[in-house]
């Protein structure tokens, strides 16, 4: 395969469970460096995710995705995987705009909830409507999304296809 380069970052966002990490690990495939930034939140941490929401909060969780979302966007051309809710503070956004293309991708309510539902790894899914959730953070996705791919019944090659072709004309 052939190996691409990038200027900029490319920012994945997204709801929890639309195909981030499977699109970040194509595009790494690809050649291009990466930064996960829940796997660089449980670095820090030393510990998974769901420990660091059950013994910190999820204030604590969210000034360490910051921070990881910071170190992330200081690469040059790599891609960024986010965690669901780094797009809820706007300092996170502006860092990763200022670096690179932030892309959204999206799935149907259906899709999501089929690929979730028996998921017990994802703190902010416990006792939660999903779809509920997915309405309170749309605008929140929406107003940091400058490229949206919806990814229903495509392949991940295809995705990441469609992401640098809209990278590549931004
Ligand atoms: C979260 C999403 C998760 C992880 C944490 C909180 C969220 O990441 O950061 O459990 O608030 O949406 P994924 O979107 O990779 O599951």
């Amino acid at each position: 395969m052939e190996k691409i380069q990038l200027e900029q970052n490319i920012a994945l966002i997204g709801f929890m469970g639309v195909g981030k990490t499977t699109v970040y690990e194509e595009l790494k495939q690809m050649g291009l460096p990466g930064v996960d930034t829940d796997s660089l939140i449980e670095e820090m941490a030393g510990m998974p995710v769901s420990e660091i929401f059950a013994q910190f909060g999820e204030p604590h969780f969210r000034d360490l995705e910051t921070q990881a979302v910071c170190k992330a966007a200081a690469m040059q051309g790599g891609v960024i995987s986010c965690g669901g809710g780094a797009v809820l503070r706007r300092e996170n956004v502006e860092a990763l705009q200022r670096t690179g293309k932030v892309v959204l991708l999206t799935a149907t309510p259906e899709t999501l909830l089929e690929r979730l539902q028996d998921d017990d790894t994802r703190p902010k899914l416990r006792g939660r409507k999903i779809t509920q959730l997915m309405e309170e953070r749309r605008a929140a996705y929406e107003g940091a999304a400058q490229i949206t791919v919806a990814t229903d019944g495509k392949t991940p090659a295809q995705i990441c296809g469609e992401i640098l072709e809209a990278v590549k004309n931004s």
